[in-house]
């Protein structure tokens, strides 16, 4: 959507930035003892950032003509966009560094998460991800299912990925 990983990368570190000063989402971090590993990204507010906020994580990321590209890819994202259900955390982000993946730190965090949502009285924890993301895998061994999927054909040729999906794990009555 961005143009390029790195652009992305940028965007999305841009969009973080916001929602933590915001207050609008919290980050959960997993240290060793060289420092952090990895991260989860939850949030209680399952709403997307406002356009403003969007159109200025952009033109900083990809400068004004990159985010005018991007903002007409952003219609094909637009066509999968799933809406979490209320009540409940929602996981925006979930990331390890490369080099220590495949060593449980991802399912440590998604353990913290719970725990985390718990403490809130969330009645469960959302997510949405890609159709083709390896990390379901290990969303459905933590106790996430599938509750909706949309695809679109230009999604696909921008992305690589047929659409998305929305997970959800209960977390029993809070
Ligand atoms: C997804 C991610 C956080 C998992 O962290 P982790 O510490 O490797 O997780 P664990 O060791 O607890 O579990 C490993 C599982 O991660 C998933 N995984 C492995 N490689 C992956 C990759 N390159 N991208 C996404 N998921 C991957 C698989 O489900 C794997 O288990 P399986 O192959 O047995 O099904 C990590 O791979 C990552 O940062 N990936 C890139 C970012 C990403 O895709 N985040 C999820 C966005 S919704």
């Amino acid at each position: 959507m961005a143009g390029s990983p790195r652009a992305a990368e940028r965007f999305q570190v841009r969009l973080f930035r916001e929602a933590l000063g915001a207050g609008t989402s919290l980050a959960i971090v997993a240290e060793n003892e060289s420092g952090p590993v990895g991260f989860a990204e939850v949030s209680q507010d399952v709403e997307t950032p406002s356009l403003r906020v969007l159109a200025r994580a952009a033109v900083a990321a990809m400068g004004p003509v990159g985010a005018l590209r991007a903002a007409s890819r952003s219609l094909a994202r637009r066509k999968v966009d799933l809406s979490a259900p209320q009540g409940g955390l929602h996981l925006v982000e979930l990331q390890v560094v490369p080099d220590l993946r495949n060593r449980g730190v991802g399912a440590f965090l998604l353990a913290c998460v719970d725990e985390y949502a718990v403490a809130q009285n969330a009645g469960h924890v959302s997510l949405t991800t890609a159709t083709n993301n390896p990390a379901r895998g290990l969303y459905e061994r933590n106790g996430y299912r599938l509750v909706d999927q949309k695809t679109d054909a230009r999604y696909e040729r921008i992305t690589g990925s047929e659409g998305r999906v929305l997970m959800v794990k209960p977390l029993g009555t809070p």
